[in-house]
């Protein structure tokens, strides 16, 4: 029920707030120009930064991109999942061209949450769409962490809570050597046991991808990464048994140091110390492997001061 209102808001060219199975998305027709618009507007997103395209399944896919080797290898292993790939577009495919900035690269995923798949079956256009939050803020795991911006304004679907909570990892198939533009949900390390050729994008290429750059799945408040002490005012993120402790209030990502258990509860934990009475949030030091890459990756672009 609820979903075909859904269908019927996207066919008339509205947005939808969806869950997948990393967070949650402001989908639009990504074949309306207007919808796709809208999409930038309600998100404050620079127009220079690239919407991700949603498709049912790879059939989809195939009519609108040209896919090399390189795309089929990780399409067949992580599809339908948190993989995105940029790929190149066909010329007669209608998907709008403002969604990846006049470019005819285009990310592409195939959600695997049952929602976002009913939602995309027999639709007959790709869902534009990118992290439900405004632009340079947390990701929103379930509905609660929604901006109020949004709540009165979009369709809402809830999915309850995410099943990974860390966004999908976007990968660059379309030069001869595959990149990782942005770590994610699904590690380096499972990426290389299908490529093994592929790095991770260290330079900051603003025209790429912009959500790899500068400030971004940022608290309102300040945040210090990799403490070895926390201060007086400060709400603490731990993982592990350790000797941190907070005088304000204290949530541990996962007290097994379980990194999926993390990931999880990464964006939660850090809303509810957002809103929560502390003035700062000190962040315990966490691995470097494994979804501890995608974790980090986000924690030092929150706590960047521009
Ligand atoms: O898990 C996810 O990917 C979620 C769910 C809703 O699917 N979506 C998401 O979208 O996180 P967004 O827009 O918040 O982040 C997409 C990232 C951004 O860093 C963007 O710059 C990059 O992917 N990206 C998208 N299209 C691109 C393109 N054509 N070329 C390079 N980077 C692109
Ligand atoms: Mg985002």
């Amino acid at each position: 029920m609820i979903v075909n209102k859904a269908k019927k808001i996207l066919i008339d060219g509205g947005l939808v707030i969806f869950p997948t199975e990393t967070v949650y998305g402001l989908g639009a027709d990504a074949t309306n120009e207007k919808a796709v618009k809208s999409i930038y507007k309600t998100k404050k997103r620079p127009t220079n930064n690239p919407i991700i395209c949603h498709f049912y399944n790879l059939k989809e896919i195939e009519k609108n991109f040209i896919l090399n080797s390189k795309a089929y290898k990780l399409a067949k292993f992580f599809w339908p999942g948190p993989l995105t790939l940029i790929l190149e577009k066909k010329k007669m495919s209608k998907i709008n061209p403002i969604l990846s900035n006049n470019t005819k690269f285009v990310g592409c995923r195939i959600p695997k949450h049952p929602i976002a798949k009913k939602l995309l079956k027999n639709l007959n256009f790709p869902l534009a769409a990118p992290s439900a939050n405004i632009s340079t803020k947390l990701s929103s795991t379930n509905i609660n962490h929604l901006s109020k911006i949004f709540l009165n304004k979009i369709f809402i679907i809830d999915g309850g809570e995410s099943l990974y909570g860390l966004e999908s990892t976007v990968v660059d198939v379309t030069k001869k050597n595959a990149k990782i533009l942005r770590l994610g949900s699904i590690t380096f390390e499972s990426l290389k046991k299908i490529i093994p050729n592929i790095k991770i994008q260290k330079k900051q290429l603003k025209k790429l991808s912009p959500g790899m750059m500068y400030k971004h799945y940022a608290p309102e408040k300040r945040i210090r990464i990799n403490v070895k002490k926390v201060f007086k005012e400060e709400a603490l993120l731990n993982f592990g048994i350790n000797n941190l402790s907070s005088k304000v209030m204290e949530l541990n990502l996962s007290t097994k140091g379980n990194l999926d258990e993390a990931a999880k509860n990464f964006y939660n934990f850090m809303h509810i110390l957002d809103n929560s009475k502390s003035k700062k949030i000190a962040v315990a030091p966490i691995p470097k492997s494994g979804l501890g890459k995608a974790i980090n990756d986000r924690l030092v672009r929150a706590s960047s001061i521009k």
